[in-house]
C-alpha cells in the first residue's frame, strides 16, 4: 500500500487543481519560510568559488565541529568534528547509520505508533523493522523492547518527542533503556529532530543520562524541523569511529559528499538559537488551541502531545459500521467536505487516529478548526 501521508497530499492536489481551497494541516514540517539570515548565507556561499568545487565525504570542518559543540552540551559528552558525519537530511543519516549495523534479515526495533519513515529506512538498510508496542503515552519502555528482541536484534529506533505522538520519554524510561541496551550490546538509534520542541522543558538526550551507552549509540539530528529547511536537505551523525567510517565511506561512493552551499546554510543556522525558541514558543500556543478545539468536538479526544508538531487525538468515537468505519475513511470525508487535509492515524500503525500539523500560521490553524468544526457538527 502506498505510504497514506502521500495520498491525501496527492488527494489535496488533485482538488487544489480544481479550484478547491484546501487548508492543510497534513505536513510534516514547519509551514514557516527558512530564516532570512540563513537565506543571506546561502546567496554568500553561492558566490565564494569555494563552493563550487568538491569537498570532504565526511563534511565541512567547520559544520562538524559546531555540531559536534551543540552535542556536547546537549550529552556532556566530548564530542570533535571527526565524530561527525554530515549527511542529507535526518532521514540520510539514519540509513547511513542503520547500514553500518544491519546485516541483512537482521532486526530494528521501531516504536508503533511511530514515524514509517523509521521502518522504511530500517527496510532500505536490509533490515526487518519490529515494530514495539509504546505504553499509554507513546513511549517506548524497556520491557517492551525485551519483550520483542530475538537474536537477530541490532538496533532500536527512538524518537523523543517523537511524530506522531509527540511522546517525551521520562529520565527513568531512558535510562532502563540505555541499561537494556549496554546489557545486550543493541545499538540505540536516537532520531533527535525534534528535540527543540519539546513543550515540558523535560528533554533531555539519552546519552546525558546514561553516558555509558556511548559506545552502543548514534545521535541523528539536522536543521530541517528546528530551523524550518526540510528541503535544504542537511543533517548528520554522531557515532563510534566504526560506524563513522562506515558512513564516510557510503557518501564517498554514492554522493560524494552533502552540496557545500547546503552545509554554509546549515552552518549559519545552528548559529541561530533564536529562531527555533521562538518557533517552540509559537507551537506551543497552537498546540494548546488546536488541542483545546479538537477536545470541543464530539467523538474527538485529544492528548496533549508533550513536544513534536502534531496533535494526535483518537476519532473512536466517531466511527461505526454504518457512518466512517476507518480514520482513513474520516480523513477522506474531511478533505472532500471540509477541505481539510489531515493524516489517517493508519499512516502510522495507529487506527483510530488523526495526525495534525500545528506548525502552520494562525490564520491556517483557525480556519482549519472553524471547518472541522462545522462540517463535524453538522454531518
Ligand atoms: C522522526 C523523524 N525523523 C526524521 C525525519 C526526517 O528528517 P529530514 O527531513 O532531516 O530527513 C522526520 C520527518 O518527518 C521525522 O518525523
Amino acid at each position: 500500500m502506498d505510504n497514506p501521508i502521500f495520498a491525501v497530499a496527492a488527494r489535496a492536489d488533485e482538488l487544489r487543481a480544481r479550484g478547491v481551497d484546501v487548508v492543510t494541516l497534513a505536513a510534516g514540517e514547519p509551514q514557516s519560510a527558512t530564516s532570512p539570515r540563513v537565506v543571506a548565507a546561502a546567496i554568500d556561499a553561492i558566490n565564494d568559488p569555494a563552493t563550487h568545487h568538491y569537498g570532504t565525504a565526511q563534511g565541512e570542518a567547520s559544520l562538524r565541529n559546531l555540531v559536534a559543540a551543540v552535542a556536547t552540551t546537549d550529552t556532556g559528552l566530548p564530542w570533535t568534528g571527526a565524530d561527525v558525519q554530515i549527511a542529507l537530511g535526518a532521514k540520510h543519516a539514519l540509513f547511513l547509520a542503520l547500514q553500518a549495523v544491519v546485516d541483512p534479515g537482521d532486526e530494528v526495533l521501531v516504536a508503533a505508533p511511530g514515524w514509517p519513515g523509521h521502518a522504511e529506512v530500517v527496510i532500505a538498510a536490509g533490515g526487518v523493522p519490529i515494530p514495539a508496542p509504546t505504553d499509554e503515552r507513546f513511549r517506548l519502555t524497556a520491557d517492551t523492547l525485551e519483550q520483542h528482541r530475538t537474536a537477530r536484534t541490532v538496533a532500536v529506533l527512538l524518537s523523543s518527542p517523537g511524530n506522531p505522538t509527540g511522546a517525551v520519554h521520562s529520565d527513568v524510561q531512558l535510562r532502563d533503556i540505555a541499561a537494556w541496551a549496554v546489557e545486550h550490546e543493541v545499538w540505540v538509534i536516537s532520531d533527535d529532530i525534534y528535540r527543540k520542541f519539546d513543550f515540558t522543558g523535560t528533554y533531555r538526550s539519552i546519552l546525558r543520562l546514561a553516558p555509558a551507552l556511548s559506545d552502543w549509540a548514534v545521535v541523528v539530528g539536522g536543521v530541517s524541523k528546528e530551523h524550518a529547511m526540510t528541503g535544504w536537505r542537511v543533517g548528520w551523525l554522531l557515532a563510534p569511529e566504526e560506524i563513522i567510517a562506515s558512513a564516510r565511506k557510503h557518501v564517498s561512493r554514492t554522493i560524494t559528499h552533502v552540496p557545500l552551499i547546503n552545509q554554509r546554510a546549515a552552518l549559519a543556522a545552528l548559529h541561530d538559537v533564536d529562531t527555533p525558541a521562538a518557533a517552540a514558543h509559537d507551537y506551543r500556543r497552537r498546540r494548546d488551541f488546536l488541542v483545546e478545539a479538537l477536545n470541543e468536538i464530539d467523538g474527538i479526544d485529544c492528548p496533549l502531545p508533550d513536544g513534536g508538531l502534531f496533535a494526535f487525538p483518537s476519532v473512536a468515537g466517531l466511527l461505526s459500521e454504518d457512518g466512517w468505519r476507518t480514520s482513513a475513511e474520516l480523513a477522506g470525508w474531511l478533505l472532500d467536505t471540509a477541505h481539510v487535509a489531515v493524516v489517517p492515524g493508519e499512516a502510522f500503525n495507529a487506527p483510530g487516529r488523526l495526525r495534525l500539523c500545528f506548525a502552520v500560521d494562525d490564520h491556517t490553524l483557525h480556519t482549519a478548526v472553524k471547518r472541522l468544526k462545522a462540517a463535524l457538527e453538522a454531518r
